[in-house]
């Protein structure tokens, strides 16, 4: 069943991450979860559209249009708690339950842009830029 497949897709994501983040950020990671985190980049894409689909999409699916199965993936898709950039923002650097904070895989102008690309595709039209800047406030 399709279900399966976001759930095996979502923990294949999770463990490739796991990978990621022992050769590339062991040192970071053995840092009380603090500043240690903050800067290093560990995925290459650099395109909101691009981390979309090579981070996001696994779970919340091409064109954010979410899946409720095996686990609860909501919509990004016409999603008014996108409106406020800082909650999008938020939910990548800390996570949210079923969410890991995939945000400490990326450097802010990443997440800056993967937020930037949410809120202005899939039926969202929030059209103030967010910045790097507006990451790193978020950071503290
Ligand atoms: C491993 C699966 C997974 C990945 C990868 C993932 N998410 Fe999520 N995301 C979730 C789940 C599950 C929730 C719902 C958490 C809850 O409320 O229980 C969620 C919630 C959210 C929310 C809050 C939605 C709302 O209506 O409150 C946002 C925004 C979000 N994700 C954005 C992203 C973005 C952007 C990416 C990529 C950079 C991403 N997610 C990657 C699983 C994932």
């Amino acid at each position: 069943m399709t279900t399966n497949t976001f759930a095996s897709r979502a923990l294949r994501l999770i463990a490739a991450t796991g990978v990621a983040l022992t050769a590339s950020a062991s040192m970071s990671f053995a840092d009380s979860a603090g500043e240690g985190l903050s800067e290093g980049s560990m995925i290459h894409a650099r395109s909101g559209k691009e981390i979309y689909e090579t981070v996001c999409q696994a779970c919340h699916l091409a064109e954010g249009k979410g899946a409720v199965g095996a686990g609860y993936y909501p919509p990004l898709a016409n999603n008014e708690t996108l409106e406020e950039a800082s909650y999008p923002i938020y939910v990548l650097l800390h996570g949210l339950k079923g969410m890991p904070a995939v945000g400490k895989m990326m450097d802010d102008e990443q997440i800056a842009n993967v937020v930037g690309y949410i809120r202005t595709n899939f039926g969202n039209d929030y059209k103030e830029p967010v910045t790097a800047q507006d990451v790193a406030d978020s950071r503290d």
